[in-house]
């Protein structure tokens, strides 16, 4: 019998001075990132913005817009040492959690056909596709379509 790797991380609201961490994570995990300005526009904005924490240390962080009973997961990642050992599945259950906690009833993302480990962690969170959006994402040489996914909560 082998042993299940439990999730180490704790969760806890980000605060302006994780920006620094969250965008060096995010220029590490994406071609095309969010600029730390985006995350600190997030922020202003008063969105859901959660960091996962491996003691002080930043290792992952979700961003969700919430707009009365919808919400939509505008980022959400993982720092690729901490990846494939269930982070992402348990941060995600817990963001839907915090939506569940703000009344939301439907959460959106989108998600790039090509990036099989989102894909996989969504469908087996419960998301479906409800539609391609074409041409959504900058790629290499052109642009790539996003499968934009929903989950009843
Ligand atoms: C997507 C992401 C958040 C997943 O985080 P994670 O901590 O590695 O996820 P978990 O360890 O909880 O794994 C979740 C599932 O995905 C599977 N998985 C991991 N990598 C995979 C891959 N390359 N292809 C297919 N499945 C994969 C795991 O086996 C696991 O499946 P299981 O539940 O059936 O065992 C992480 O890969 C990431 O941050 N990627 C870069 C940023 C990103 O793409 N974010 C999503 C934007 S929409």
């Amino acid at each position: 019998m082998s042993a299940q790797l439990q999730p180490q991380a704790s969760y806890r609201p980000m605060h302006p001075g994780d920006l620094a961490a969250v965008a060096d994570l995010e220029k590490s995990l994406y071609p095309f990132p969010w600029s730390l300005g985006n995350f600190r526009d997030s922020l202003d904005a008063g969105y859901d913005c959660w960091v996962a924490c491996d003691g002080e240390r930043v290792i992952g962080y979700a961003i969700l817009m919430v707009a009365l009973d919808e919400a939509h997961l505008l980022n959400f990642a993982v720092a690729s040492g901490w990846q494939n050992r269930g982070i992402g599945r348990d941060f995600l259950a817990f963001i839907l959690g915090v939506a569940r906690g703000a009344k939301v009833e439907m959460v959106y993302l989108e998600v790039r056909p090509s990036n099989l480990a989102a894909r996989h962690l969504y469908r087996k969170a419960g998301f479906q596709q409800i539609a391609i959006r074409p041409s959504y994402y900058p790629a290499q040489g052109g642009r790539e379509d996003a499968l934009f996914l929903g989950i009843t909560l």
